[in-house]
């Protein structure tokens, strides 16, 4: 049988999705808006099988864990009529196995593979909505440069498209990698909890969409300080909602808060810098190309145990 291979990078995002209103067709509440990054990216083959079977870095998992690939290959074979089971092979490249594995790379890389190896020609966008239903965040991983998820209000409306190729952009990230562990609260638990428990959920839908009026401009005039204004203030309103959930919970360590003053004492010192965080401890530190060098001593130097990878923009999906 013929193996289809396809590799998905993983996405940071500047403008976060944060709370689904349908979670089985994970269709967000918001906009969101994100970078896909170079240095981190999921290979995925698929070959049609006699039955469905899901190895991830070489080793064949057990029912129980491949259970939110097994869904996803039911709602794949459903939705495009298909009938094989497939064999899939599934590889995260990291540099220095740092443990920044990504559900968005991994169903981006997984919907292409699946379509090819069904012989289905499906468009970009196409590959964005079913991405989607894998996890959230991989509608955007179909594609390079910077993208925005247009929320939509249905499966079809619900996709993401590149918004600038980053072709013409600075802009570097740092990632600082402070913890490797499986974090405690998914993100599909965490954003659950906070929708439904946090008093000031309401007023997220308003931020979203005032943060996105303001970053989009800063994009296309490659403004770095603007965009990492922007998607600090924008990260910080995100983690401040899971604070104020039921029960509350946060993803920041000890270690999450030491780099963020680490960024803001930079900033005193008249560098352009800032931070964004995800569900996780680790830190994405944003600037421009010309200071990442410095910007990178200056952490090394003030953090004993972080792992440091510099990266850029990357690429939109492709196939081997
Ligand atoms: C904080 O895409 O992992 O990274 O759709 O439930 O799989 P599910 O969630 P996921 O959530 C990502 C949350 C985030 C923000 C973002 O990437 O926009």
């Amino acid at each position: 049988m013929n193996k289809v291979t396809a590799i998905a990078h993983t996405n940071i995002a500047l403008i976060k999705y944060w709370g689904k209103k349908d979670e089985a067709l994970r269709l967000p509440y918001t906009d969101s808006l994100s970078l896909t990054l170079d240095d981190f990216y999921t290979e995925t083959s698929v070959t049609v099988s006699d039955e469905d079977q899901f190895f991830l870095d070489g080793e064949l998992k057990s029912n129980a864990d491949s259970q939110r690939v097994f869904n996803f290959l039911n709602y794949f074979r459903l939705k495009y009529n298909v009938k094989n089971s497939f064999l899939i092979e599934s590889n995260n490249h990291v540099p220095n196995s740092a443990g920044l594995a990504s559900s968005s790379s991994a169903f981006a890389a997984l919907s292409g593979a699946l379509a090819k190896a069904s012989n289905l020609d499906l468009s970009l966008k196409e590959l964005s909505q079913l991405a989607r239903v894998g996890s959230g965040s991989a509608s955007r991983s179909i594609y390079g440069g910077f993208v925005q998820w247009h929320a939509g209000h249905d499966d079809e409306s619900s996709f993401a498209e590149q918004f600038d190729d980053a072709s013409n952009s600075d802009i570097n990230i740092l990632s600082v990698i402070v913890n490797k562990n499986k974090k405690n609260i998914s993100s599909t638990e965490g954003m659950n909890r906070t929708r439904m428990t946090s008093p000031f959920y309401k007023i997220w839908p308003d931020v979203v969409e005032h943060d996105l009026i303001k970053i989009k401009p800063a994009i296309k005039n490659n403004d770095i300080r603007t965009i990492g204004e922007i998607s600090e203030h924008n990260a910080m309103e995100m983690h401040a909602l899971t604070m104020s959930a039921n029960p509350p919970f946060t993803y920041f360590d000890p270690e999450t808060i030491e780099i963020m003053n680490i960024i803001s004492n930079m900033r005193n010192e008249n560098i352009s810098v800032y931070f964004t965080i995800d569900a996780g401890p680790n830190v994405k530190v944003i600037c421009h190309k010309k200071d990442v060098t410095l910007i990178k001593e200056k952490l090394e130097q003030q953090l004993a145990n972080a792992r440091i990878i510099i990266t850029k923009p990357g690429p939109g999906i492709t196939y081997k």
